[in-house]
């Protein structure tokens, strides 16, 4: 099979300044990009990216693909639970990451210890179907029977992405010790230097996409937060499954942000403690604030115009922008 992906190298000066913010080896700035499109991706992930891109998908898979810091997690328990028959006890004695795999996480992470824990591309291939799959990667990435004759179910989650920035800072503060301001981290992403970006282009393929192929369904974490019987319903609904109103309460709880922090198969607390991430219980911040808005909060007046005119830019032809409202 002839190589089609073809990956150039950033800029290497700019590389260093960028990653000089970040004390980890291993850090979220792009290394390489694709040439065709300019999605960003760490060198690492080269040496296996043909391989997903011919990975067979099953048409009974269900994907999850979002950017980090969307409301994956939420997303992921939410769409678990439901396609396998609100089975509360398996989702309480099986981690998120083993019912739920990360497509490219040991492909993306060559220095994450204890990468090797999560299921690699070959269990994966292997696993059993129904398979539930998770993946960051921008469509140009992911496998290429994804969109065609297959029709795996899949689910997009968006968010603001001014949320999403300050999900991301204080996320990446936990897992590559950055140590700049937050003006610092959103002029990064602003002029999209992260990897999977850049952030439009991610999320208008899968809405493009949505309005024609019914396999595809976009859910927002502003939805998940203000309305989450809708979103339950519909995604029931969409994966051909009933739930009674009792069901619906009883996965209201389970899915609450308290619950869901405290839950050992959610929250990360074992794997970022045992992999030195944090020190300490309390610092594990996976599931962080779980709130909408919280940008109008924490963003200065320069940066909210910066992200503005940004947004403004990016949707001039697009109605993408009403997925977040
Ligand atoms: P915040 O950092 O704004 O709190 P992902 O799973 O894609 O990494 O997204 C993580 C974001 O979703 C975090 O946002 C996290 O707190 C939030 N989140 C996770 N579970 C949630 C829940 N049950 N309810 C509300 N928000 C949740």
């Amino acid at each position: 099979m002839a190589n089609e992906l073809k990956f150039l190298p950033v800029d290497e000066d700019e590389f260093k300044q960028n990653n000089s913010l970040f004390d980890r080896p291993s850090n979220p700035i792009g290394e390489v990009q694709l040439e065709s499109t300019g999605a960003l991706i760490t060198k690492h992930y080269v040496l296996s990216a043909e391989k997903i891109s011919q990975m067979e998908v099953r048409p009974d898979d269900v994907w999850v693909i979002s950017l980090p810091r969307s409301g994956t997690t939420l997303a992921e328990e939410m769409i678990w639970l439901l396609n396998n028959n609100l089975d509360f006890e398996k989702a309480k004695a099986q981690n998120l990451s083993k019912r739920f795999m990360f497509l490219e996480l040991v492909a993306k992470m060559k220095f994450f210890k204890g990468a090797g824990e999560f299921d690699d591309l070959d269990a994966i291939n292997r696993a059993p179907s129904p398979r539930h799959i998770k993946s960051h990667l921008p469509l140009e990435l992911l496998p290429k029977q994804l969109v065609g004759a297959v029709k795996p179910k899949i689910f997009y989650i968006c968010r603001n992405p001014k949320d999403i920035a300050v999900s991301q800072f204080h996320f990446f503060q936990m897992l590559y010790r950055f140590k700049g301001t937050f003006d610092d981290f959103a002029k990064l992403f602003l002029n999209e230097k992260m990897n999977y970006q850049p952030f439009w282009s991610h999320v208008n393929a899968f809405w493009e996409l949505s309005k024609t192929h019914p396999n595809i369904k976009m859910i927002s974490y502003e939805a998940m937060n203000q309305n989450l019987s809708e979103v339950i319903q519909d995604v029931s609904k969409f994966l051909n499954k009933s739930v009674t109103v009792d069901d619906l309460e009883k996965l209201k709880v389970h899915l609450s942000f308290d619950n869901m922090k405290q839950n050992p198969c959610i929250n990360k607390q074992e794997q970022f403690l045992r992999n030195k991430i944090v020190n300490e219980p309390k610092d594990v911040q996976f599931l962080r604030k779980g709130e909408i808005n919280e940008w109008k909060k924490t963003m200065s007046p320069e940066i909210v115009e910066l992200f503005d005119k940004w947004i403004e830019k990016n949707t001039k032809n697009s109605d993408v922008d009403t997925l977040f409202r």
